[in-house]
């Protein structure tokens, strides 16, 4: 199986790695809009494989073929996939654009599946005046390692397309569950209003960043705190999460923390930028930072 990967950031290099990590896949193709974003995604993937190699997980030699699959460059260079998993910027006019393009103009195989690892936008509307319907494939980060996939349908996605998507699921090692289209699906839904409720607890004073971590982890033997986790998702994805439940629903109880819009506002975004409710250091080690 061929697969393309759209878009090379945090969800798109850990898909790409997972996609790469399966016997059945013998070419990953990891796009991005600019050659060196596409090949920083691939060092990702080589980085964390040369961490199971350091741990005696994996020997040079699998890694090496691992990372021998992936193919990085523009959009254009998918051709021939069976799969196209798109995992761009959550923007809805970026998605169906990309998804347009690719079906008009570069994917030449007629029985490509396309899915998007859309968080929370509407299958149902990036698929909208598409010549295929899509389907919502949606994995966890970090990509390798959870085992869940949201399998969205959105109102167009043929029945036959979900059982593909299904089993190639299962062909990564992976649990698919069958989702209805609905903001946030099952998991972002549930688990986003935590993180945001998280922020407001810390916002409003009522302990500091590493007891509300520290409570939650404890408390309901959670692997990490909400406030170190959104630092992980990304603060800037759960606040277009938040705002996406918001708008679908128009109901007060998805209002997004001032204080997570401030921070996105800001350029605290989390891991990736370096800092969010933790600063993040060069030894990976984190120390907690004070409020905006
Ligand atoms: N890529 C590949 N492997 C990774 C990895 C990565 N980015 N990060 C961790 N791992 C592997 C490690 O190599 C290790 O493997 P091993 O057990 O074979 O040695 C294993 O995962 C555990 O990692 P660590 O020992 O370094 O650290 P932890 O035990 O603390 O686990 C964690 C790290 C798996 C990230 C764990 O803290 C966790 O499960 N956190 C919660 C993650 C979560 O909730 N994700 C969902 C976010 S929501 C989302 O993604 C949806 C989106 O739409 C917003």
């Amino acid at each position: 199986m061929k697969v393309a990967v759209i878009g090379a950031g945090t969800m798109g290099s850990g898909i790409a790695q997972a996609f790469a990590q399966c016997d059945a896949v013998e070419t990953v193709y990891l796009c991005d809009i600019k050659q060196e974003f596409a090949d920083g995604g691939k060092s990702k993937i080589e980085k964390n494989l040369g961490r199971l190699v350091k741990k005696e997980k994996m020997t040079q030699e699998a890694a090496d073929a691992i990372v021998a699959k992936v193919k990085t460059g523009l959009n254009t260079i998918a051709t021939d996939p069976d799969l196209v998993v798109e995992a761009a910027l959550e923007v809805m006019d970026i998605k169906k654009a990309c998804f347009k393009e690719l079906q008009e103009n570069i994917v030449k195989n007629p029985d490509c599946i396309y899915a998007s690892n859309t968080s929370s936008l509407s299958i149902t509307e990036i698929g909208a005046g598409l010549k295929t319907p899509i389907i919502g494939m949606h994995l966890f980060n970090p990509a390798p390692v959870m085992k869940l996939i949201e399998v969205i349908s959105g109102a167009n996605t043929p029945k036959e397309t979900t059982e593909k998507v299904i089993e190639i699921s299962k062909t990564l090692g992976k649990t698919p569950v069958q989702v209805n289209e609905a903001p946030g699906f099952v998991v972002n839904r549930i688990l986003i209003p935590l993180i945001n409720e998280g922020i407001f607890v810390y916002s409003e004073g009522i302990s500091d960043i590493e007891g509300i971590d520290t409570a939650m982890k404890l408390g309901c033997n959670h692997p990490m705190g909400p406030l170190e986790l959104g630092d992980y998702v990304g603060l800037d994805i759960v606040l277009a999460i938040m705002d996406v439940l918001y708008n679908e629903t128009k109901d007060s109880k998805y209002r997004a923390c001032g204080l997570l819009r401030k921070m996105v506002r800001a350029g605290h975004l989390g891991v990736k930028s370096g800092i969010g409710f933790y600063k993040y250091n060069e030894d990976r080690t984190k120390t907690p930072v004070d409020k905006l």
